[in-house]
């Protein structure tokens, strides 16, 4: 089921969300059913369960390059769940991020270029990889979700924030 998605001001967007403690469970399945038709609906990158007003460290992301990411490498999809992040760099990276919880907007955002991350899936089962550019950011963006911060949080250069079609009138970029 498609549900809605909150946006930036709504306080549930600014909870440290607490962690799944029962995998395997039709409730878990049925919100990350719900979150990937969400997603899948709005072509988004990723989301996590913040954005669909349920407290609860999930995130979901994946797929190819989109409307929204012209240039994404491919990230596996994905569904992490109580996930750990530890960055293998110092470096970070500025980057073009939108969110599905700050329609119409982009901000260049600066990550981690390559981190570890763990977490399990929808039954239990860890997974544990290295992830590197687009996909280390998607992954960073997502699990920040889990502790309250969107990412205009994260813009230093508020010059490079603002109306994604001012910010890119040529672009054929989705108008979120
Ligand atoms: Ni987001």
């Amino acid at each position: 089921m498609i549900r809605e998605v909150l946006r930036m001001g709504d306080g549930r967007l600014l909870r440290r969300a607490q962690p799944v403690e029962a995998f395997g469970t039709p409730a878990l399945a049925a919100l990350i059913e719900d979150m990937r038709d969400t997603m899948r609906h709005l072509t988004g990158a990723g989301l996590a369960a913040p954005q669909i007003g349920v407290d609860l460290r999930v995130v979901i992301f994946g797929g190819g390059p989109s409307p929204r990411y012209p240039d994404a490498s491919v990230v596996p999809d994905t569904v992490l769940i109580n996930p750990v992040l530890t960055p293998l760099v110092d470096e970070e990276e500025g980057g073009w991020e939108g969110c599905l919880s700050v329609p119409g907007l982009r901000g260049w955002v600066p990550r981690w270029t390559q981190l570890h991350y763990t977490g399990f899936d929808a039954s239990g089962v860890l997974i544990e990889r290295v992830a590197t550019g687009f996909h280390a950011r998607v992954v960073q963006h997502e699990c920040d979700h889990l502790d309250g911060v969107l990412y205009p949080m994260r813009v230093r250069d508020f010059s490079r924030f603002g109306y994604t079609d001012v910010l890119f009138p040529d672009a054929q970029v989705a108008d979120d």
